[in-house]
């Protein structure tokens, strides 16, 4: 595992968006694995400018997400796909059809999951795999005791993720949706390269429970070990549970004057 401390918010999602900037910059057929939620928004943003000022044709690059939630909510302005559209996929020029989310609002399941393995394989692989993590240490969906060798699936959601989702459903988390689909943890560990961000205070604890403590289905962004090539991007607040001797082996990005 790689350790990379910033010292912001703003500069660690500089980071990721950079990262990603330049996965696409090198393959034009960049498969990227892609995440939602608060800390993302920012990363997207960056990512938007700097397409911007230098600019990258994604057209053909695939994206898979990692989530989705189920049910009719798969279809409103509170599902994933609304939120990619409206942070990342409409500022690109990459075509829809390439934009890939679990159908969150599929009749069968099972098949509507086996399918989306099967398109990410049939797409080469993820090249780069985006993640974000949850305060029950999740990556996706995968809440405590998925399997380290688990598939796309249907999971329940856990209290605390649908407590710290409920702002885009008016603040209230019995309104957020109990289920969603979310791709493995083994799918994940199977992505090329890897790379998760956590920024904020609020992540200290878990970002140093993931790193330092136990490897358990409990908390499955430890499953992370077990990858060969996962970089942890982190602010100063997200780092700052971590021990010295973990942070010896971090890299540093400098300050900006
Ligand atoms: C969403 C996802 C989740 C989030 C995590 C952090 O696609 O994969 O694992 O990354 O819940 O969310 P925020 O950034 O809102 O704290």
């Amino acid at each position: 595992m790689k350790l990379v401390i910033a010292p912001d918010r703003d500069a660690a999602c500089g980071h990721m968006a950079d990262m990603l900037y330049m996965c696409c910059a090198h393959n034009p057929a960049a498969v990227l694995g892609l995440a939602t939620g608060r800390t993302m928004e920012r990363v997207y943003g960056h990512l938007v400018r700097r397409l911007h000022e230098v600019p990258v044709s994604l057209a053909g690059c695939t994206t898979f997400n990692l989530d989705e939630y189920c049910g009719p909510v798969a279809r409103t302005a509170q599902s994933y796909r609304a939120y990619m559209h409206h942070h990342l996929f409409r500022h690109l020029d990459i075509p829809a059809t390439r934009t890939h989310l679990p159908p969150g609002d599929t009749d069968d399941v099972t098949a509507a999951c086996a399918r989306y393995e099967t398109a990410i394989r049939a797409a080469g692989g993820i090249d780069l795999q985006l993640l974000g993590i949850g305060q029950t240490g999740h990556i996706g969906f995968n809440e405590p005791l998925s399997s380290f060798a688990s598939r796309t699936r249907r999971v329940r959601l856990a209290p605390a993720t649908r407590a710290q989702n409920a702002e885009m459903f008016g603040g209230c988390p019995d309104n957020v949706p109990r289920h969603a689909l979310t791709v493995g943890v083994g799918t994940i560990l199977e992505t090329r390269r890897a790379a998760l961000l956590a920024t904020g205070p609020g992540k200290a604890a878990i970002i140093a429970r993931v790193i330092e403590g136990a490897i358990s289905p409990m908390t499955s962004a430890s499953a992370l070990h077990f990858h060969p090539d996962c970089t942890f991007v982190l602010d100063e607040d997200a780092a700052m549970d971590l021990s010295e001797e973990c942070r010896w082996m971090a890299a540093y990005i400098p300050p900006r004057h």
